[in-house]
């Protein structure tokens, strides 16, 4: 069973107990993200090579040793994690590296790697004893959070932009939460909600400022690390909204050098669309802080001019010897189809920006050599929106039902 011996603050290094604070560090306010840290020592007996070897349980909580785990929840029946890893020998040769492996995250029960999240999210909340939980979201980690909350048999309060695309909108509202469509941006939603969360005393859902919810997501980078047996690639390439998934990689990686399971963290890329990129303009300033700015890009699920989590993510992508990509939407929409077309993986916007930085980082130069063996996380499933795909494809053609109908049109091959 897991053990959490403390939290501490990213800023200012404040350790707190475990159950002292449940989000963000009390002197440094929203933007002290916490770290959860565990009895490492204890942690290194419970999760061997050979242990693993041996478990059965192909999912995210075969690593729960390294898990803030509380209750057996009811969630859990939800398979989540052990999503496939890719490797594509063919690609790779065309992007001049020795191995790309993609990941593809959109399989998991709600279609993102949000999901991760929020099995954590609602184990913690039963732990807790809560029975609401709300949250802010672009849509995939308020998917995700509705379908676990529906099994564990909680209620939910979701704040969602008005833009949010249908299908996101529709799966809240299948798995029964209360929907508010917010008449603003990602950004008032995030407030808005943090209001209520805070008048209501409903459980926080909200990546950005939850540490236990990192927990959950960085069993991704577990996965990667396992499945190539131990040896990690030398990049990972993922795309950036608030930060949480790139910050989960680095958690994920630093846990395991903690427990000698590997040796190193792969450098970590961060791809942000160009309509939307604070955390690149950050890297690439060298700044110390993040400026919130504006947020106009396709990839609605990285549409965040104003990152929470941007102390964590400058951290993981700095510490990692990684570095950033910015990518116009067409770039993220022809990656769409070449990975489709590829691989057989359908990713959202958001889901291949991360294959768009690298199709980016590989064409035009910048730090990709031969020897290179590389990993991209997809985020999130096609299928969530497929007005954006629509945008990346032609149109199909309509024909009589009959053969004389087909003569002419049809593409010789
Ligand atoms: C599909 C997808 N990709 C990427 C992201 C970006 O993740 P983060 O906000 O943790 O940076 C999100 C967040 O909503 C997402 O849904
Ligand atoms: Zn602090």
């Amino acid at each position: 069973m897991a053990k959490v011996t403390s939290l501490r603050c990213v800023l200012c290094g404040r350790l707190f107990e475990p159950g002292e604070v449940e989000y963000t560090c009390t002197s440094c306010g929203m933007d002290g993200t916490l770290d959860i840290l565990y009895d490492y020592q204890r942690a290194k007996k419970e999760l061997t090579r050979d242990g693993l070897a041996r478990n059965a349980n192909f999912s995210m909580w075969r690593y729960s040793p390294l898990m803030p785990v509380t209750v057996d929840s009811r969630a859990r029946h939800l398979r989540c994690g052990w999503s496939p890893l890719y490797r594509l020998p063919e690609l790779a040769s065309e992007l001049g590296v020795r191995a790309l492996f993609i990941k593809d995250d959109g399989r998991n029960p709600t279609g993102s790697m949000k999901d991760r999240a929020s099995a954590v999210a609602v184990d913690r909340a039963l732990g807790l004893g809560k029975r609401i939980v709300a949250c802010s979201s672009t849509g995939n980690a308020a998917s995700s959070l509705s379908g676990f909350a529906a099994v564990g048999g909680l209620q939910t309060y979701i704040f969602v932009p008005h833009t949010a695309p249908e299908a996101k909108v529709t799966q809240l509202l299948i798995y029964g939460s209360y929907v508010l469509l917010v008449r603003g941006d990602y950004a008032e939603a995030f407030d808005l909600s943090t209001r209520a969360i805070e008048r209501h005393g409903w459980y926080n859902r909200n990546c950005a400022i939850n540490p236990y919810l990192l927990e959950g997501k960085k069993t991704v980078a577990m996965e990667i690390a396992e499945q190539l047996q131990w040896n990690v690639p030398d990049y990972v390439f993922i795309s950036v909204g608030d930060g949480c998934c790139v910050s989960s990689l680095y958690k994920g990686f630093s846990d395991l050098v903690e427990v000698g399971l590997i040796e190193r963290i792969p450098r970590l890329v961060g791809v942000q669309a160009e309509g939307c990129q604070p955390i690149h303009r950050a890297i690439q300033e060298r700044a110390d802080r993040v400026t919130f700015g504006p947020a106009e890009t396709l990839a609605d699920s990285i549409d965040v001019g104003a990152p929470r989590n941007w102390a964590k993510a400058l951290r993981a992508i700095r510490r990692s010897g990684g570095t950033t990509v910015a990518v116009t939407d067409e770039e993220i929409l022809n990656a769409m189809r070449l990975l489709a077309r590829k691989s057989g993986v359908f990713g959202e916007p958001a889901g291949v920006t991360g294959f768009a930085g690298l199709v980016k980082m590989a064409t035009q130069g910048g730090g990709l050599s031969s020897s290179d063996r590389v990993a991209v996380v997809v985020t999130g499933n096609g299928l969530k929106d497929i007005v954006s795909a629509r945008k990346a494809v032609g149109r199909p053609l309509v024909v009589e039902p009959n053969i004389e109908s087909l003569a002419g049109k049809l593409p010789v091959y």
